[in-house]
């Protein structure tokens, strides 16, 4: 086989076999194929699409391109949940102890955040002593045990995903759907799941920013997973703002807390309430989806949601007394209030904006290197659709230095305010399970 035949097919849009694209993923990952060609293919891709069994095909040889983590060992249908970025996402810390407590098994991989904010990770190191650090064997048994466990990324997971990616970035080659879908899912089959749960953002804070792209890439990463066994559905929900009030890493942990408390922002129950349900069900805890969300009502209301939280914490050597004291986790020095500067009705809050506006608090990380500040952040005291008056408080800033003018600027260029009233966005687009 050689590589240039192959991207002449392409080219000319015709289908490539099984075999051709092992053979292109393992010679990319093992370096036999230069990045050159590979570059071309993937040109080829944004212009000619693939296939649905192509894009089963190139999920499953990435998939096989590293490790593939074996959950076997996991009583009971391992439901992963898989957010497409977001800004102050908060629903993995709700959603991991909230379906825990009806026995879903929670096998969380998770990593650090780039950008924005955290990752669930850095949130979760919020908590003092909190580690994933822990081998697969305790792993098991820790999931066994509680139903939830949290472990770092392996080193070796979707090798070729990941060299590709990267390559993509630099060659303007992201924007395929084929490709952000098989990439996506490549990870989350090789994370070991066996159903799972997608929760894809649309508007300004998202990878997708038009509704219908949002669909497509739904529908996409839906049928790669059901054709390659894994149930899979999606969700299409709104990120035309930051989801929740809170965007740092501490005060996200705070509020799920609240959130499993039943005293969360109504957005944030709202989805997790929704993609919850969806993993109860596929779970087979509950018989129909009505039934799922009411057991999920039910353990916030009798307090065992937020009791698995505590177990969770301090199976991984976390300060679980921060969950009826939150004040323990890392406080910031200084707290601001961005006045309003006039009457109106909050029209606009540029989620990707306001999330880089907390990255420079030093909430995220500009680069791969950059230290995490735990403690600071944003908490919005309006959302779309608030009425607000001149000197109200729109968001609190959380910081460890005095001058937050650059902050303050961002946040005023990125938060609107009308004169007319506006409606709050509607927070679920859709869902995809075929
Ligand atoms: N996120 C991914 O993991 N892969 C893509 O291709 C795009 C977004
Ligand atoms: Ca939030």
């Amino acid at each position: 086989m050689r590589m240039v035949d192959l991207i002449e097919q392409k080219r000319d849009g015709l289908e490539l076999t099984t075999e051709e694209i092992k053979f292109i993923i393992n010679g990319y990952t093992d370096g036999s194929i230069p990045d050159y060609q590979m570059s071309a293919l993937t040109m080829a891709i944004v212009f000619q699409g693939m296939t649905e069994k192509e894009r089963a095909d190139l999920t499953m040889a990435m998939v096989e391109s590293g490790d593939q983590i074996d959950l076997s060992q996991i009583e009971g249908i391992k439901v992963d949940k898989h957010s497409t970025g977001g800004v102050g996402d908060t629903t993995t810390l709700v959603l991991g102890p909230l379906v825990a407590a009806l026995g879903v098994p929670v096998a969380k991989m998770s990593g650090r955040g780039l950008g924005h904010t955290g990752g669930t990770i850095d949130k979760l190191e919020a908590v003092n002593g909190f580690h994933v650090e822990i081998d697969n064997a305790e792993f098991i048994d820790l999931v066994n045990k509680n139903k939830i466990a949290v472990i770092g990324q392996s080193g070796n997971l979707t090798p070729a995903d990941k060299k590709l990616y990267a390559l993509r970035d630099v060659t303007a080659t992201v924007e395929s759907i084929p490709l952000i879908a098989s990439s996506i899912m490549s990870k989350k089959i090789a994370a070991g799941a066996d159903a799972i749960v997608l929760d894809v953002k649309t508007g300004a804070g998202a990878f997708m920013k038009t509704l219908d792209d949002s669909k497509d890439l739904a529908k996409a990463m839906v049928r790669i997973g059901n054709n390659v066994g894994r149930r899979t559905m999606a969700v299409i929900s709104d990120m035309s703002q930051p989801l929740g009030y809170a965007i740092g890493n501490a005060l996200e942990v705070k509020e799920a807390i609240d959130t499993l408390k039943g005293e969360g922002p109504e957005d944030l129950t709202e989805l997790c309430l929704t993609l919850g349900s969806h993993m109860v069900y596929l779970a087979e805890k509950a018989g129909s989806l009505a039934e799922a969300r009411t057991l999920l009502e039910n353990v916030i209301k009798d307090g065992s949601a937020l009791e698995k939280l505590k177990v969770f914490l301090s199976s991984q050597g976390g300060d679980a007394s921060i969950v009826d004291d939150p004040a323990k986790m890392p406080q910031a020095k200084f707290t601001f209030e961005l006045e309003a500067k006039e009457d109106g009705y909050v029209s606009e809050i540029v989620a990707d904006e306001v999330g880089t506006a907390a990255m420079l608090l030093g909430a995220g990380r500009a680069t791969k290197e950059s230290i995490i500040d735990l403690a600071v952040g944003l908490v919005l005291r309006k959302k779309i659709g608030d009425q607000v008056n001149k000197g109200e408080s729109l968001v609190t800033i959380y910081s460890n230095f005095e001058d937050v003018s650059e902050v303050k600027q961002k946040l005023y260029e990125n938060i609107k305010i009308s004169v007319a009233k506006v409606d709050a966005p509607v927070l679920i687009h859709g869902e995809i399970t075929e």
